[in-house]
């Protein structure tokens, strides 16, 4: 290089070096990590799009103004429920209770006219059948609707992204989320057996939901390691969530849970979402938290209530996503 190219070369690497180190104080700078560049604010926006016209397709919710007019104008149409005692209404031909439903189908082994058992493709367990499991945890099995609804517009979630859950129960939540997705691309970790077994012999079968594939894993420690490789690496997830569980996990757990979660989250629009309470952050006092929220790779964004739409209920939502590292 003659002397006049050396002459040209200084003030370009000053130039680059000085706009690198704008750069740098820039980053630095920003009050969140989760923040986007352009270029991806612009990916995004086409993302935003994308679902909205999915949305109007098949909406995750929650119903119109409009759905919601046509559903009142239908009970008052076909004059429902307007007089008192309409539950004592209810005669039907055999009309059973739960329990008595049960004592049936084992008295009575089924209730077809069949004199042997085999021409069932899965036999599910009576218990099972009369839905015992959707009362296991105590609140209503259609608030399950209600946490996808939340969370799916939270996460603006395509049915071409992944979700996992942690501690997903007997699919009260999920069912939704399976249903939604494209196949194989739901996951979960559970550790309860009566709860894998309602989601495998009844749930997913009677939902016509078994071609979805869902990926749930039997697990009480978070080991993440039987969950989706692809090719040599781990899956990452456009929404991990855990719905009424770590309040029911130590402290302890929960953090080695964050900790393999965190680097399985896709980076800056991947959303980590726990509910009713984050005490396992909260009992560390002062700065610790957050502290600790960083050594573990995550960054807190946000909180949220959302109501039910069918009972006087509103849950609260704390948002995460993957700190910059
Ligand atoms: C209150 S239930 C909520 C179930 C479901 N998320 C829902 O909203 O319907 C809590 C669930 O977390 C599960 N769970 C608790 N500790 C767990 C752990 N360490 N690993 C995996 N699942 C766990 C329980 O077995 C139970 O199914």
């Amino acid at each position: 290089m003659g002397s006049k190219g050396i002459g040209l070369a200084i003030p370009v690497v000053g130039v680059s070096l000085f706009l690198m180190l704008v750069f740098f104080f820039l980053y630095n700078l920003l009050p969140s990590v989760c923040y986007i560049t352009m270029s991806q604010q612009k990916k995004q926006q086409q993302q935003i799009q994308y679902t909205a016209q999915s949305y109007s397709e098949d909406p995750i919710g929650p119903p119109s103004e409009d759905d919601i007019k046509w559903a009142k104008s239908q009970l008052e149409k076909n004059r429902l429920g307007e007089g008192k005692g309409w539950h004592q209404l209810r005669k039907g031909i055999n009309p059973r209770t739960r329990e008595e439903q049960l004592q049936d189908l084992r008295k009575y082994k089924g209730i077809s006219h069949y004199d042997d058992n085999n021409h069932t493709a899965m036999v599910c367990p009576g218990e099972l059948l009369v839905e015992e499991h959707h009362s296991n945890y105590g609140e209503p099995w259609a608030g399950g609707r209600d946490v996808y609804e939340f969370l799916g517009r939270a996460a603006r979630l395509r049915r071409d992204q992944r979700v996992l859950e942690v501690g997903c129960g007997t699919l009260r939540v999920a069912l939704h989320f399976i249903r939604y997705l494209n196949p194989g691309n739901f996951h979960c970790l559970e550790r309860d057996e009566l709860s894998l077994m309602a989601a495998f012999r009844y749930e997913l079968p009677s939902q016509g939901l078994l071609h979805k594939r869902p990926l749930i894993v039997r697990s009480e420690d978070m080991d993440l390691s039987r969950l989706g490789r692809e090719g040599e690496d781990y899956v990452q997830y456009d929404l991990i969530y855990a719905s009424a569980v770590f309040l029911h996990v130590p402290d302890a757990l929960v953090w080695v849970g964050l900790e393999r979660l965190a680097p399985r989250l896709a980076p800056i629009h991947g959303r980590l979402f726990v509910s009713h309470n984050i005490k396992f952050c909260t009992r560390l006092h002062g700065e610790e938290c957050s502290k600790r929220l960083s050594k573990v790779g995550l960054e807190y964004v946000g909180k949220h209530t959302h109501d039910s739409f069918l009972f006087n209920h509103y849950e609260i939502w704390f948002e995460f996503c993957r700190s910059k590292s």
